[in-house]
């Protein structure tokens, strides 16, 4: 009898660490996250977080709402349209390929292809969709893809981020991105962690630094108002900044890296393109 009291007591303390251990899982990932920059930067309410390092710096906030008025790459986005719109030889569109003529999809990605198991990007569908069709394939991070994917991505503005993580193979590249991004690397041996989770909020140099949630929802940027960054190619700027060799743009690690990623800014409303100095 003693015994087996003893046992149930036993099962109830190992079914209570089940319910109480360390974080597990992308939802405790980012609840945690969520929690961290709670406390480093109090003032910045959740939904700001679109703006990274505008949200810290109200009068850089301001003359990102006026250059945001009057965008100067409105005639870059015209071209994107343009290219959206061209129809294919046999005579379909970019339209045909996605669900609701691709309004309020481009939230949705990256996903996990269980069938390809692997992560499938925005810009990766785009280029199943020209193969579908019988035409030529886009360079991943380059301008056309660019240009392309900011008209296509702001059919979906306000479409909040919804990126899933569900089932195993899900999992494995959602824990690869992760590990990457806390990976040091470089002649300067930093993570993106040790940038944008641990120093969120401070200068290093002329420039503050964005906090992970957030960061995914308004790709391509245009820098400097004229030059078209792809969120990957954003990745690769950062790492040849800590002096890393950066990997291909459509890499597996840049895929998995771009998925963990994206799933931090769920919730959050889309928006494309943007400015960014
Ligand atoms: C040495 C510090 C540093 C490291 C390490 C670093 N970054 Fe950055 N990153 C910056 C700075 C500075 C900016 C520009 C200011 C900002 O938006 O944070 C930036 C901007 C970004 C942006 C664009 C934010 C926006 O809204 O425009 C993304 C996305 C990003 N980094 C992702 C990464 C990823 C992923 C890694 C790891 C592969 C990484 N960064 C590593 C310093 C760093």
């Amino acid at each position: 009898m003693k015994r087996k009291l003893a046992y149930i007591i036993m099962a109830g303390l190992l079914l209570g660490c089940a319910h109480t251990g360390p974080a597990k899982g992308p939802t405790d990932d980012r609840n945690a996250l969520i929690k961290n920059y709670k406390q480093m930067l109090p003032d910045i309410k959740f939904d700001d977080y679109i703006y990274g390092a505008l949200a810290m710096n109200p009068d850089a906030k301001g003359q990102y709402d006026d250059i945001m008025s009057f965008p100067p790459y409105s005639m870059d986005l015209d071209n994107g349209q343009k290219m959206w719109g061209k129809p294919f030889k046999n005579g379909k569109k970019f339209s045909s390929c996605f669900p609701n003529g691709g309004k309020n999809v481009a939230g949705n990605y990256p996903y996990f292809d269980n069938t390809a198991n692997r992560v499938v990007t925005f810009e990766n569908a785009i280029n199943s969709c020209l193969k579908a069709n019988g035409e030529e394939e886009l360079k991943y991070a380059e301008k056309q893809m660019g240009l392309l994917t900011a008209y296509a991505r702001s059919l979906s503005d306000g479409m909040k981020v919804n990126v899933k993580v569900e089932g195993a193979g899900a999992l494995a590249a959602y824990e690869k991105g992760k590990a990457y991004y806390a990976a040091r690397n470089g002649q300067l041996n930093f993570s993106c962690r040790s940038c944008h989770v641990q120093a969120a909020g401070k200068f290093i140099r002329m420039d503050q630094l964005s906090m992970m949630i957030g960061q995914a929802s308004h790709w391509p940027e245009f820098r400097g108002g004229t030059d078209i960054v792809t969120l990957q190619g954003r990745f690769k700027q950062c790492e040849k900044n800590v002096r890393a060799k950066p990997k291909d743009a459509n890499s597996e690690e840049y895929n998995n890296l771009e998925y963990y990623l994206t799933y931090m800014s769920n919730g959050l409303p889309m928006q494309t393109p943007v400015f960014r100095k």
